[in-house]
């Protein structure tokens, strides 16, 4: 892009606006119901289009009944491998964010249940439903393979995002032949499905070669190219609009077969179709967090200082893709130890590729991790707070490299005193209610990277005084457009009512990709470039103007706030930025910006969020019944730009991980493959009810290096401590280790 800003110096000072507990500002449109969703589009013409999916797991589809679906009123097209146009590009080449191959149709076998078979498109949502009911499909069925025991296991070139199957620190056997204490156990991690509150959904218009895409997308810009390249068109020529999404954690960011059976169906009809996918479709072709089984073998010596630890994980693919989630890593950055080994699997199953879902990685990892921890505190005889304060990392164990910032022991200290852990009992039945439940408190380490991506901005200062700031960034319930907003503001030296903030629509900026917890990082940064970008050719005419109160101040003599530019040395002398523009005769300035990181800071060290997670939970002594009933989690994440909504950020990580701890888990029938339990009825998520007392710490931590804001993130990492901290608290209370997830009444009676 022109006139870009190279990455910006470090230790940006900013303004007022960031750090405000603001309100979101989408809030009042979304409980109102003015802020649309992709579904909430109607074009004249429209024509609705229903997947066909498959009902087993494995072989190849018979027979279709094309000819009742077409018979039926109302149905105009039945799209089957038989008559789909062709693509520009192979659906059986990998492209998109993550590299997926796609089902679009293009062939006959099935390889997953709720893999899309048809699409039936009609005048109503209704007849395209009655068609996929009259297409009765037969099947030459395959035997299943769903469970582990079933699996074919492979070893992986590479883990998701890249990293190597293997990593490794020191000698391993040398580590744990030298240690005093050693633990072994295996944990299993189950599928879990993003369940988004709105499903994915598609309006698909073409304009001739020009193509409009209404659907939820946290990678607009990316994946405008993505869509452009199945259809042979210039990225140029796709318009992809994603104001709202109600929900992504990662399932929003990929390609799928559906999106592109959409747009297909939009261009041989020459009409606009919309699709919305059922809650049932969305265990299938959307992506999941895969299955996992981690081994892990810890050794201390005897003061618990660890000597090895080595984290061996089996991950579970499709049959036909790559995504491993990469459990294991989870051990790489966390704890001190002389050896380390982080080791992964592959297995692949009758089910459709995995892809990131919020913590990925992570959230499964730091499940054993920190349940693995807990285990070797025990066996140390040591309390689990003071056993991870003796493996305190003070730099990255699998680099070596200083940490940009870590604040993990304040995390600690803060969290332990809120939560009151100096009176826990090292032993575990040693605490009951006054109604005779167990009670137990337990604790994990949180951490998540601090990634940054690439991203563009434009600031626009208009002669009045307001200005207009964009970037293509989505706002998938995050709060993007509030703290972006903010960010913004401080970059322009103007009070937030002054900021239009637009965002959501590919013909924007580059905002890059919401996810990875590096939005906020990436696209702030962008914007506040954007903003400095301004404020300096601002200056240049300012300070150039013998009729300007600031002439002569030079560059670095002034300062932008509240709309005003100051003199440095002089307070009295400033100017407004209308009367600097219509002097000059300016109805607008324009500035650019962009956001990523400095490769010298990236490559001298390690980035990442800390936090620390106390769990107490109740456990009925006779029916094994788990409460979780408080939870504290302080997290240390550089400059928090909006403790609202970071902290409601990481109370949705902490609620995912009391999901991911007790509730959440998707069950396949073992004959057919199929998700027995595809509806939020059966696959069960935390309601209000199962929310105990929480409190979130923001520690105070300041980051010179990870970006010039100071900006690392708060998406993902809420998940990572609280899973292990609930699964130790139910040990804590009840003496047994459960090692399943997510943990049921019988894990618990049994032991
Ligand atoms: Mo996320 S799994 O980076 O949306």
């Amino acid at each position: 892009m022109p006139d870009t800003i190279p990455f910006r110096a470090q230790n940006v000072r900013m303004g007022s606006s960031s750090g405000q507990p603001l309100t979101r500002r989408d809030g009042f449109l979304k409980v109102t119901g003015a802020a649309t969703y992709a579904a909430d589009n109607h074009p004249e013409n429209l024509l609705h289009a229903v997947v066909a999916v498959s009902t087993i797991a494995r072989g190849r589809v018979a027979s279709l009944d094309v000819d009742a679906a077409k018979a039926h009123p109302g149905v105009v097209e039945v799209i089957t491998p038989a008559n789909r146009i062709p693509l520009a590009l192979d659906p059986d080449v990998k492209v998109g964010l993550f590299g997926f191959r796609i089902e679009a149709l293009q062939d006959d076998r099935v390889r997953y249940a709720n893999q899309p078979i048809a699409l039936v498109v009609a005048e109503t949502l209704e007849a395209a439903t009655e068609g996929v009911r009259l297409l009765a499909p037969r099947y030459d069925v395959e035997q299943t393979r769903i469970s582990f025991g079933d699996g074919e296991a492979f070893e992986p070139v590479a883990v998701a995002f890249g990293s190597p199957p293997v990593a490794a620190v020191g000698d391993l056997g040398a580590g744990l032949a030298a240690a005093s204490h050693r633990v072994e156990a295996s944990y299993v991690t189950p599928a879990q499905y993003h369940n988004a509150m709105e499903p994915h959904a598609m309006v698909a218009s073409w304009d001739g070669d020009r193509l409009t895409l209404d659907t939820p997308n946290q990678a607009i810009v990316l994946s405008r190219a993505a869509f452009a390249a199945y259809f042979g068109i210039p990225a140029e020529n796709v318009l992809l609009r994603s104001p709202f999404l109600g929900g992504g954690f990662g399932s929003k960011a990929i390609m799928n077969g559906p999106y592109i059976l959409c747009i297909l169906a939009a261009r041989m009809l020459g009409r606009p179709v919309k699709m919305v996918l059922p809650r049932a479709q969305m265990f299938g072709p959307v992506g999941h967090r895969g299955a996992t089984r981690q081994t892990l073998r810890l050794g201390t010596d005897a003061d618990g200082r660890l000597t090895a630890l080595e984290h061996d994980a089996v991950a579970t693919t499709s049959s036909f893709d790559d995504f491993l989630e990469p459990a294991a890593n989870a051990s790489l950055n966390l704890y001190a130890s002389p050896t380390i080994v982080a080791r992964h699997h592959g297995l692949r199953l009758d089910i459709g590729t995995p892809g990131p879902m919020r913590a990925p990685g992570e959230a499964s990892g730091s499940a054993a991790l920190e349940s693995a921890m807990d285990e070797a505190a025990l066996a140390c005889g040591l309390d689990p707070l003071e056993f991870r304060l003796r493996n305190y990392a003070e730099n990255d164990p699998a680099s070596g490299k200083p940490f940009s910032a870590k604040s993990l022991r304040e995390c600690y200290a803060q969290g332990a005193e809120a939560f009151g852990w100096a009176g826990r009992a090292l032993e575990p039945c040693r605490m009951r209610d006054e109604a005779g439940q167990l009670v137990g408190w337990g604790m994990g380490s949180a951490i998540f990277h601090a990634p940054m991506f690439q991203a563009e901005a434009r600031a626009t200062l208009r002669a009045d005084g307001t200005a207009l700031v964009e970037t293509a960034g989505a706002d998938m319930g995050q709060g993007a457009w509030t703290a972006l907003a903010q960010i913004a503001a401080d970059g322009l030296g103007l009070d937030i009512d002054k900021i239009e903030f637009r965002s959501g629509s590919s013909d924007l900026p580059d905002g890059g990709v919401a996810g990875g917890s590096g939005h906020t990082a990436t696209a702030g940064s962008a914007l506040h470039n954007a903003g400095t970008d301004v404020i300096s050719k601002l200056t240049e005419l300012a300070v150039n103007d013998r009729d300007s109160p600031l002439f002569g101040a030079g560059n670095a003599g002034v300062d932008a706030r509240h709309g005003r530019l100051y003199h440095r040395d002089d307070e009295a002398r400033s100017e407004s930025y209308q009367s600097i523009l219509a002097r000059a005769g300016l109805t607008n300035l324009e500035g650019n910006g962009r956001g990523g990181r400095d490769p010298a800071s990236a490559e001298q060290r390690a980035m990442f969020s800390h936090g620390a997670v106390f769990a107490e939970v109740k456990v009925d002594p006779d029916l094994g019944q788990v409460k979780a009933t408080r939870l504290v989690g302080a997290f240390a994440a550089g400059r928090i730009i909006n403790p609202k909504l970071a902290r409601s950020q990481l109370y949705g990580g902490m609620i995912w991980g009391i999901s991911f701890a007790l509730h959440e888990e998707a069950l396949h029938d073992r004959r057919t493959g199929r998700p027995m339990n595809a509806d939020l009825a059966g696959y069960h998520i935390p309601v209000h009810a199962d929310i105990p007392d929480m409190e979130v710490l923001l520690i105070d931590e300041v980051d010179p290096y990870v970006n010039g804001l100071g900006i690392k993130g708060v998406g993902e990492i809420g998940i990572t401590g609280t899973v292990g901290a609930i699964a130790n608290a139910i040990w804590h209370a009840t003496g047994v280790r459960a090692r399943r997830f997510p943990i049921r009444i019988e894990d618990i009676i049994v032991g």
